[in-house]
């Protein structure tokens, strides 16, 4: 056996001894996707992370996530092989932010994008992923809404509900970099083909887009599209997915692929090391855990 087969026997071996399983966000490296019990967008790891019958849950994505899992899973384990893995966006708020903007505005309900700290999400009413934002801010009749902390899926949240918003200046720079030039490049090298982009890109670009999606959204997208070609405007790893689930159909990223650095950090010997290691361990103080648990399950409830 080779030094890879060894880490997945030892991954299949541990996943049993451990009672984990293996959730993995659609940009994670292939090799993760391809031993993942699960793979989605983060709306379907945060239902599946609330829903698994496990002792252990390995969550192969960036830090938010697995503290969504520590949120909804106090009583079980939940592990990122690679605490670096962190979020840009989720950076660009503090709780401390959020209270100061809350008091100019202290009508408002508050929507969290879950791109964010828990300490956030505490001061959150409602959190949302790019796969319901539009349906938790049509679900919200307070006067004003405060949407926290994407400020290009505030504006596209805003634009499909009709829905007045103040709006957050943080964005993914992963997305915010892909250009109206990259876009009409590729809109050049294929006429025929499908645009999909995902709703952490410019205004600009959604407005070239046949269709907006979340990332395990945009299977839907091509599967009720019908064509043989799609150019697809978020994190290239969603390639490896939809590549195996379309075989037949062709995908195209902009020329500069955007790649997230921090979805790339976790490997299957950081898996094996963290079934063998039950570490690190992702958990979050009880007081911050309960206030946010409240916006995260009215999250899960919507969309
Ligand atoms: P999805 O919820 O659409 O998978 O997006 C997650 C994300 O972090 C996009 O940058």
């Amino acid at each position: 056996m080779n030094g890879d087969e060894v880490v997945l026997e030892n991954i299949e071996r541990l996943r049993v001894e451990r009672k984990a399983v293996i959730l993995a966000h659609n940009y994670q490296r292939p090799e993760i996707q391809d031993i993942a019990d699960f793979v989605g967008d983060s709306l379907g790891l945060a239902r599946k992370a609330s829903s698994v019958d496990a002792e252990v849950i390995v969550f192969c994505g960036v830090h938010f996530m697995a503290e969504i899992s520590a949120i909804v899973n106090p009583d079980r384990i939940t592990l990122l092989p690679d605490t670096d893995a962190g979020c840009p966006l989720a950076d660009t708020i503090t709780p401390q932010g959020l209270i100061t903007l809350k008091k100019l505005h202290p009508q408002a309900m508050v929507v969290t994008y879950v791109n964010s700290p828990a300490n956030v999400k505490a001061e959150s009413d409602y959190c949302c992923t790019s796969g319901n934002a539009v349906e938790v801010v049509k679900a919200i009749e307070a006067p004003e809404i405060i949407f926290t902390p994407d400020r290009n899926l505030g504006r596209y949240v805003q634009k499909v509900t009709g829905r007045e918003l103040i709006i957050w200046e943080g964005c993914c720079p992963i997305h915010d970099k892909i250009s109206v030039e990259m876009v009409v490049e590729q809109k050049r090298l294929h006429p025929e083909a499908l645009v999909v982009a995902h709703p952490e890109c410019r205004e600009e670009v959604l407005d070239l887009a046949d269709e907006v999606a979340s990332t395990s959204g945009m299977f839907k997208v091509v599967e009720d599209g019908g064509r043989d070609e799609v150019i697809v405007l978020t994190e290239a790893g969603m390639g490896h997915p939809l590549s195996k689930r379309f075989p037949d159909k062709q995908f195209f990223f902009p020329r500069e692929e955007p790649l997230c650095p921090d979805m790339k950090l976790i490997t299957l010997e950081k898996v094996e090391r963290s079934l063998r290691d039950l570490a690190p361990r992702v958990t979050v103080p009880e007081d911050i855990r309960l206030n946010a648990l409240l916006a995260v399950e009215r999250m899960l409830e919507i969309g």
